[in-house]
């Protein structure tokens, strides 16, 4: 029988909606898929604005108990762990509070509204001595993850152009209503730090880092209801639509687009690499597979773009689930992601560069600060970032 961990962390977690649930699902699976996990994470508190909701969380995930103000978790010194999925205005002040109390941290994206928030986070956590990943979970796709792989061994010779579309049709009704998401004060931007920054990490982790940004952007939609149905309405302050080009330090050319209002896509993420010998192409809304083109002799008649199937024993996180062909869907990486931060808990591994941390969040942020700057200049922006604690 194989020994139980004797590591025991503590957990808060800090919503319980959206992506939360998906942060809870993984908490829940862990112990049992990556048997024995190298944490074992015990539920103590979860956090919310409204207290019936929280309480009935609380209930249906196992936690200890429900709070409504985040500062209950910072306090707790039973919990090591603070995992951040409050809206984007609801990062810096519980990670750095947490961080101050010497609790490890795994925030949502993007990690600041800004650039500078984004620093001060990675700063402050960095100083204090506790681990931080930010939930680019994308990274902890099997598919994901073998791209890398072959573009880190050359499989597609040197890389040359990088492009990545991440689109959803979810603010193309005029009457769909305000929320956070449409305000800059709480979001800092709109399908810039809400799509774009996935794409524009995975064109970090894939092809390396961006020197130079251009871009535009357009709000479809200006104002938008305050709730369902209602006559009064809201401003929106930030972008529904991105279109922008990245160069990267290594010589590569990318092209991005981000959008809300792409009628019929629903969470489309794809992206493809071009190298001169061969290209891989991604798309999220069929997550287990990689296609993959690599050139053959003219005599081939079968040449062209084959389909992986990422799910064999000798893939990525390969049996760790099911038997080959068994698929995955967009749940699982959270899972494997917080499976990385356990291990990098217990020390078996550093947090980056598999995993995102709050550096690579900051980079992120300088990113996007640098797109939304080329797209109200029209001018092409120099991308500019410190690589220590200044
Ligand atoms: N990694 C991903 O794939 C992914 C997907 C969706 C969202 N996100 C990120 O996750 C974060 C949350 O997005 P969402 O879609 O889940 O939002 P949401 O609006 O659906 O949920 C936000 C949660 O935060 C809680 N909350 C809000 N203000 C709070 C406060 N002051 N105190 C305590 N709790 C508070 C709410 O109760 C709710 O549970 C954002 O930063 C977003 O960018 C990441």
């Amino acid at each position: 029988m194989a020994a139980r961990s004797p590591l025991t962390i503590g957990v808060g977690v800090l919503g319980y909606a959206g992506v939360a649930r998906a942060h809870l699902n993984a908490l829940k699976k862990l112990p049992y898929i990556f048997w024995p996990s190298p944490v074992d994470f015990r539920l103590v508190g979860i956090a919310g604005r409204l207290a019936e909701s929280v309480g009935a969380a609380a209930r249906r995930y196992g936690f200890a108990y429900a709070a409504t103000d985040w500062r209950r978790l910072v306090d707790d010194r039973n919990i090591g762990l603070l995992i951040n999925c409050a809206p984007n205005d609801g990062h810096a002040a519980p990670c750095l509070a947490a961080a101050g109390a010497g609790k490890h941290l795994l925030c949502e994206k993007p990690l600041g509204r800004d650039a500078g928030e984004a620093k001060r986070i990675w700063q402050g956590s960095q100083e204090a001595g506790v681990l931080h990943q930010v939930g680019f979970n994308y990274r902890f796709i099997p598919a994901v993850r073998l791209a890398r792989e072959m573009v880190q061994a050359g499989d597609l010779g040197n890389v040359l152009q990088f492009r990545a579309r991440y689109t959803d049709d979810s603010l193309v009704d005029p009457s769909t209503p305000h929320t956070w998401r449409q305000s800059k004060r709480a979001a800092g931007s709109g399908v810039v730090g809400d799509l774009a920054s996935h794409a524009l990490d995975l064109a970090r982790f894939l092809v390396g880092e961006p020197a130079g940004v251009v871009g535009m952007s357009r709000i479809v939609h200006p104002r938008r209801p305050v709730s369902p149905g209602a006559r009064q309405t809201r401003r929106v302050d930030v972008e529904d639509l991105f279109v922008g080009a990245l160069e990267f330090a290594n010589g590569a050319m990318g092209t991005l687009e981000a959008s809300g209002c792409a009628p019929g896509r629903k969470n489309f993420l794809t992206f493809e690499v071009n190298g001169t010998r061969g290209t891989l192409l991604f798309n999220l809304e069929r997550l287990n597979e990689l296609e993959v083109y690599r050139p053959a002799p003219r005599s081939r008649r079968d040449r062209g773009f084959v389909t992986v199937l990422v799910t064999e024993r000798d893939h990525p996180y390969g049996g760790t689930w099911w038997p080959p062909g068994h698929i995955l869907g967009w749940e699982h990486p959270f899972v494997h992601q917080l499976h990385h931060l356990a291990r990098a808990i217990a020390g078996e591994v550093p947090v980056p560069p598999l995993a995102a941390d709050f550096q690579d969040g900051y980079r992120n942020a300088v990113l996007c600060d640098a797109l939304l700057e080329a797209a109200r200049t029209g001018r092409r922006v120099r991308v500019q970032h410190v690589t220590r604690n200044t």
